[in-house]
């Protein structure tokens, strides 16, 4: 029945919309454009979509264009048509209509609306049919189609192929299919649905929509910065900005619809898309042009590709205590079942460029928290020490705040504390300065501290989305490019996470202090020990270090977080020692996996090590230029010394790149290495070498196969690994030996049997180098952890 009043409507409509005409009296039409909201009963388009539609038609009715609307799902008509009625009628009126033009406007809102079962690819099928028809028997020329899939992401790439074979409109019109978040799990999942969904739309046909984008704040970033730029310039810097924070806060649970949260938790569900969008807006180079796509796209590009790789040091994870709960229920599971899915995040993130390094950017989110607010807030560094008058104005904190809603302001606005500057307006016409200042505190300062700016009309983000994808807006949807360049920032982050026990919180204001977490160096972790972990009971069976002999030489052991810290502590007694003695400390590191999480460990004691008097080396080095991520060198560099204060001197990276080439006899990288360490090192006796040992037995970058017959003489020479890249450069047994203190870590349960082999070795055995390290007149000690000791 609705159906038959939409037809006779529609005509109403559609002569209705003809009663407007442009300036020379005649109607001006623009073509019909068909919107199909595929899952169009769901709970999404309940809550927003509809009433986005509603606004956009309310927005574009006479001005050319005439509409209809499908709402599509798997349901028969007879089900769908109530269901979809039901939404339809509680939509509300748009704020700048009178309450006689909404009525009006509804009207024929509800007469061009209509369910349409959409399961098959018949349902498709008659689905293009039917528009074609109506069109023909109107004699009105089709502008687009918008599809808009409000569905799980599993269904894309099938509903893509049914949409793309049957549902094409004529080549002049439009075809425009949205998508909404998750983009995939991961990176890879990521690739695999880019390119499933590719080979059905052409990438300016997919909207990919991140409903930040649309908040009204959010959009304005670019253009305060832009509006701005003479002002911020001088201050947006590494000299001025002590910390930024990126913050997402609910109070609301994951409750009812855990089938989604859990597979994704947190991180995937807010910080991959929504915050660092966010992020990247405020720290992206400014565009020349706002309204140029490709080269917005390029700066987001080339931001996403400055950031440091993050992972479980930089992360600090929570989840509320009724989740675990909530997901035995509702995903069926049984009392024993934990999931790891955190429900809370904190993470520290550094840019590597000259205009932000250093600076903390905090991002955090969370469900079950003690309030709902949502901004991002760059706080400046204070030059000024106030003798009195502490409430002067200079006094006050100085910070910009992108406030996108809720919290104790309860509007959307953008901030700044009146000791920096009064900003420009971002929009003339839609946004207006606030002067009128309630008596509450946003984020330390009074709202009389703030020059405040707001949008006059406040509209849902998903309305400004929908209006960006009628008017082929794709600068505010998300590209392909940049959806791979968020997931590889965040897959390699959410891979080590996937085994970590999330902290457990209560709940709302009962997390009192548990969640805070601190900045140590360039890492992350929570301020306050968690008084019981309910969820990871036992784990914390034995933290001890053990010490004991190995090979008959000393060896300690401990889980490999309490040993890594156990050598790093070693090796600074080792430097003081020899600072004492000598002024100088001379430390030779290998490369490979196992220094990596020593060499975090050094860079956050980065206030108490001997840096200064600290000379490094490399015990071996592979045959690729430095920069490259492969180098042994290009690891200390990220992990250790680009976090330290040491001077440029002191670094002695082994030269593998001579005259343009790698590691070429003639040029004599081996020999000028060794003429360095005679030059720096007393009798060529490093204080400390750091080694590794392979699962084959290769220790530094000697393998059983290495020719040795000159070893007794050279220092350095070239090796041949049987891995890729083969070209090596390494220290000899003969530096080796000669050292005061050598130490060897093995970490992993991949090391056990190795481990287990080598205790059984007496002496030397050709078939494992390692065995060959003997110092002559230094002390060895292995330091192994209880994964590779005990298996
Ligand atoms: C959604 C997430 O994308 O964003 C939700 O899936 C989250 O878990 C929501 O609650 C937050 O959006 P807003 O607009 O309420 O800040």
């Amino acid at each position: 029945m609705l159906w038959i009043r939409w037809e006779l409507l529609l005509m109403a409509s559609i002569c209705w919309q003809r009663g407007h005409t442009d300036n020379h009296g005649a109607t001006k039409s623009l073509g019909h454009v068909t919107v199909v909201i595929v899952g169009g009963t769901g709970d999404l388009a309940r809550k927003y979509l509809w009433q986005g539609f509603f606004q956009l038609y309310a927005d574009q009715v006479g001005k050319g264009h005439t509409f209809s609307f499908y709402g599509g799902a798997l349901s028969t008509t007879e089900k769908g048509t109530p269901l979809l009625f039901d939404i339809l009628k509680e939509l509300a009126c748009p704020a700048e209509l009178s309450v006689e033009r909404c009525a009006l406007v509804k009207d024929q809102f509800l007469h061009l609306s209509k369910y349409h079962q959409l399961k098959t690819t018949e349902d498709y099928e008659n689905l293009s049919q039917q528009i074609k028809q109506q069109l023909g028997q109107e004699g009105i020329i089709e502008a687009g189609r918008l599809f808009y899939l409000s569905v799980p992401a599993f269904a894309y790439a099938d509903i893509a192929e049914k949409i793309n074979n049957t549902c094409r409109p004529p080549s002049e019109a439009w075809l425009r299919v949205v998508l909404e978040k998750p983009f995939g799990h991961n990176l890879y999942s990521a690739q695999a649905l880019d390119k499933k969904l590719s080979g059905q739309l052409k990438e300016e046909e997919m909207y990919r929509i991140d409903h930040y984008l649309g908040k009204q704040v959010v959009s304005k970033i670019l253009p305060f910065r832009k509006e701005n730029k003479k002002l911020l310039d001088p201050i947006w810097n590494k000299h001025h900005i002590e910390r930024i924070e990126i913050v997402l806060k609910e109070t609301l649970d994951a409750k009812g619809r855990i089938q989604f949260y859990d597979q994704y938790g947190v991180i995937r569900d807010v910080l991959q898309n929504h915050l660092t969008e966010v992020m990247t807006l405020m720290l992206m180079n400014l565009p020349a042009n706002l309204s140029n796509s490709e080269e917005i796209l390029q700066n987001k590009l080339n931001f996403l590709a400055s950031l440091q790789h993050v992972d479980n040091s930089n992360a600090v994870v929570g989840q509320y205590q009724a989740y675990n709960g909530e997901v035995q229920e509702e995903l069926n599971k049984t009392k024993d079942y934990f999931s790891l899915t955190p429900t809370f995040a904190g993470v520290v993130i550094h840019v590597d460029n000259a205009q932000y390094e250093g600076i903390p950017i905090f991002m955090t989110s969370g469900k079950a928290l003690d309030e709902r607010v949502s901004y991002a807030r760059v706080l400046f560094k204070s030059n000024v020490f106030c003798v009195q008058d502490p409430n002067n104005v200079q006094c006050k904190s100085k910070q910009i705040i992108f406030y996108l809603g809720h919290g104790t302001l309860q509007y959307p606005a953008i901030l700044l504390s009146k000791n920096l500057f009064k900003p420009e307006l971002v929009s003339s016409g839609d946004w207006k300065e606030v002067t009128e200042y309630k008596d509450v505190n946003v984020l330390g300062l009074q709202l009389s501290d703030y020059y405040i700016q707001s949008p006059v009309t406040p509209r849902e983000a998903y309305c400004e989305l929908i209006s960006h994808v009628f008017f082929g807006r794709k600068d505010s949807f998300i590209s392909a490019e940049g959806l791979l360049a968020s997931w590889e920032f965040w897959t390699p982050l959410l891979e080590g996470l996937s085994r970590v026990f999330p902290r457990v919180y209560p709940g709302g204001v009962d997390n009192g202090n548990l969640l805070n977490f601190q900045l140590k160096g360039h890492q992350v972790a929570f301020s306050h020990e968690a008084l019981v972990n309910v969820i990871n009971p036992g784990a914390e069976d034995n933290f001890q270090v053990m010490q004991g002999k190995y090979r008959s030489s000393e060896m300690v052991s401990a889980w490999a977080q309490e040993l890594v810290e156990r050598l790093a502590s070693d090796l600074l007694l080792a430097a003081e020692e020899a600072i004492r003695e000598e002024g100088q400390f001379h430390l030779a590191l290998s490369g490979g996996s196992s220094p990596v999480a020593l060499l975090r460990a050094l860079a956050l004691n980065l206030y108490t090590f001997p840096w200064r008097n600290t000379h490094i080396w490399q015990v071996d080095e592979r045959c690729v230029p430095h920069t490259e991520s492969g180098s042994n060198f290009r690891s200390i560099h990220d992990l250790l010394l680009q976090h330290i204060r040491i001077p440029y001197f002191n670094i002695h990276p082994m030269p593998v790149h001579l005259t343009q080439r790698l590691c070429v006899e003639e040029d004599g990288g081996p020999t000028l290495y060794e003429k360095e360490i005679k030059k720096h090192v007393n009798g060529s006796s490093f204080h400390y070498i750091l080694l590794g040992v392979g699962q084959d037995g290769h220790t530094a970058s000697l393998f059983q196969d290495t020719k040795l017959e000159n070893d007794e003489e050279n220092l350095v020479i070239l090796t041949e690994s049987p891995n890729k890249p083969h070209q090596r450069m390494s220290l000899t047994f003969t530096a080796i030996n000669r050292a005061r203190r050598v130490g060897v870590l093995i970490m992993g349960k991949s090391k056990h049997e190795l481990v287990s082999q080598l205790s059984r070795i007496k002496g030397e055995s050709s078939k494992y180098p390692i065995t060959k390290v003997q110092p002559k007149s230094g002390t060895l000690i292995w330091y192994i952890d209880y994964d590779a000791l005990l298996g």
